[in-house]
């Protein structure tokens, strides 16, 4: 079978289907990429897609090539993995999608299936097979649910695979490739549908992380603690407990397209988008909050102060910085006046306008407040008192809940969180648990949750 498209969905999804005894052929148009990926330089971080990718190649079921009329030519499936940005107003751009299947049109082998794996606008199946004109190639919608840091283990232990298509018989074949891999729920339906799933789950993780930011901000208001909150509304299995941490706003390469692009769809025929575009407005106003909480803890001037920014990347555990957050909060920090000396540990790549250092030391000297922008678990083992102590101010905003409040208070630092009022009376007692723990091992039991300790405390 043949994947056309070599970024990370399209590496995931070759090793993948190659670890699963299919012989791959993993195609890119850039001459230089292919190069770097025949010499095993994935140029991404991805965890364990570098040996995923070792492993099937030295049983010789990947290979890499620049020729997607020679990868396709021989295959019974062809997956489509190419890039559908987001334009402008919303929709989605997916030239090379129809670039590459009139490329590979008549070259395809009689009876072959396109698979669309890349996300694109609902109807989009349907229009490849107009633009193919092949009767004998059925086109196959199977939308990517891939999470980047994760991408491998949710390839290979997906929690649904879903198949969309005209033609039923093409959709089942397409799920017997999935057979061999242990796949959880299988869902077969028309192409439109198949679409449509990938923008609505995207959408409505995406409100779920904005409608738990906006709670954090009512928490704030009224002295409740965002994190129990949180866990009280998570463990009523209706709601669940995943995508509930606040932060500072939802970014990265698909929240943000997939929730325009939904809105775009809705416009386009006509249907109410109110929701999801709420959504997207929200979650801009939680990134002017965590700057404006900076601003606040600097006591509203920013004019030559010097930030460690803590996370550069969307999330932890990528290399990604498309829409971040933590950018988005520098811009906005930058238009005041401020600098930054920056420590992201998955990113190397230089950032215009953004001094990268290479430890969280660096960051702190001479730097007058740490925000902390991505949940990296590092982050939370550091030693606060000795990077305090090359601060000029032991002054920190925390807008990831990442580091625990009690840990920064006993390091002398002046914290501001997410989701807990800053002069929150629990703060100070959850330093005073950490203080009695060293003492009291029964209270370092039933710590953290500082309320239940409280209660059970002498
Ligand atoms: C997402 C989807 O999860 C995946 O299924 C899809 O196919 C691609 O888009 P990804 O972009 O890798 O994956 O990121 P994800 O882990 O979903 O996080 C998206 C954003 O929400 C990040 O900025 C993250 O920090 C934020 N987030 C997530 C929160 O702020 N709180 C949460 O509880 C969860």
């Amino acid at each position: 079978m043949a994947v056309l498209g070599s970024g990370y969905v399209g590496l995931t999804v070759a090793a993948g289907l190659a670890s699963f005894g299919h012989r791959v052929t993993c195609t890119d148009v850039d001459v230089d990429r292919v190069d770097h990926l025949v010499a095993g330089d994935l140029r991404i971080v991805e965890a364990g897609l570098t040996e995923l990718i070792e492993d099937v190649r030295s049983l010789g079921r990947l290979q890499f090539l620049t020729d997607n009329i020679e990868a396709a030519r021989s295959a019974e499936f062809v997956f489509l993995c190419l890039p559908t940005p987001g334009r402008s107003d919303g929709t989605l751009d997916t030239s090379s999608t129809e670039a590459v299947v009139t490329q590979i049109g008549r070259h395809l082998a009689p009876g072959a299936r396109i698979v669309i794996k890349s996300t694109v606008p609902v109807g989009t199946a349907r229009r490849v097979a107009e633009l193919l004109q092949r009767r004998d190639v059925a086109i196959v919608s199977n939308p990517e649910f891939l999470s980047e840091g994760t991408a491998v283990d949710n390839f290979l232990h997906p929690d649904r695979v879903v198949i969309g298509s005209d033609s039923v018989r093409a959709a089942m074949d397409v799920a017997t490739l999935y057979g061999v891999g242990g796949v959880g729920e299988c869902i077969v339906t028309d192409s439109q549908s198949a679409e449509l799933i990938k923008f609505a789950s995207n959408a409505y993780l995406a409100t779920r992380v904005t409608f738990i930011n906006s709670v954090a901000e009512l928490c704030e208001a009224t002295g409740a603690n965002v994190r129990d909150v949180a866990r009280g509304i998570g463990s009523d299995h209706r709601i669940g407990t995943a995508f509930l941490s606040p932060g500072p706003g939802w970014g990265g390469s698909c929240f943000p397209k997939d929730s325009a692009a939904l809105v775009a769809l809705a416009d386009d025929v006509g249907v109410d988008a109110t929701v999801v575009r709420s959504v997207i407005a929200a979650n801009e106003w939680h990134s002017v909050r965590v700057a404006d909480k900076i601003a606040d803890a600097l006591d509203g001037d920013l004019s030559g102060k010097t930030i460690a920014i803590w996370g550069l990347a969307f999330k932890a555990g990528t290399d990604d910085v498309r829409h971040s957050p933590a950018l988005k909060i520098v811009e906005r920090l930058r238009e005041r006046g401020a600098l930054f000396r920056a420590f992201d540990p998955g990113v190397s790549r230089p950032i215009t306008g953004i001094t990268q250092c290479t430890t969280l030391e660096e960051t702190c000297r001479g730097a007058d407040a740490i925000l902390v922008t991505t949940e990296w678990e590092v982050f939370a083992r550091s030693d606060l008192d000795a990077l305090g102590s090359l601060m000029t101010r032991r002054i920190m905003v925390d807008a990831r809940g990442a580091i625990d409040p009690g840990v920064a208070l006993l390091a002398g630092f002046d914290y501001t969180g997410i989701g807990v009022g800053r002069d929150a009376s629990d703060l100070e007692f959850t330093a005073m648990c950490l203080e009695q723990e060293t003492r009291d091992p029964v209270v370092h039991a039933t710590y953290p949750r500082h309320r239940d300790a409280a209660d059970q405390s002498p």
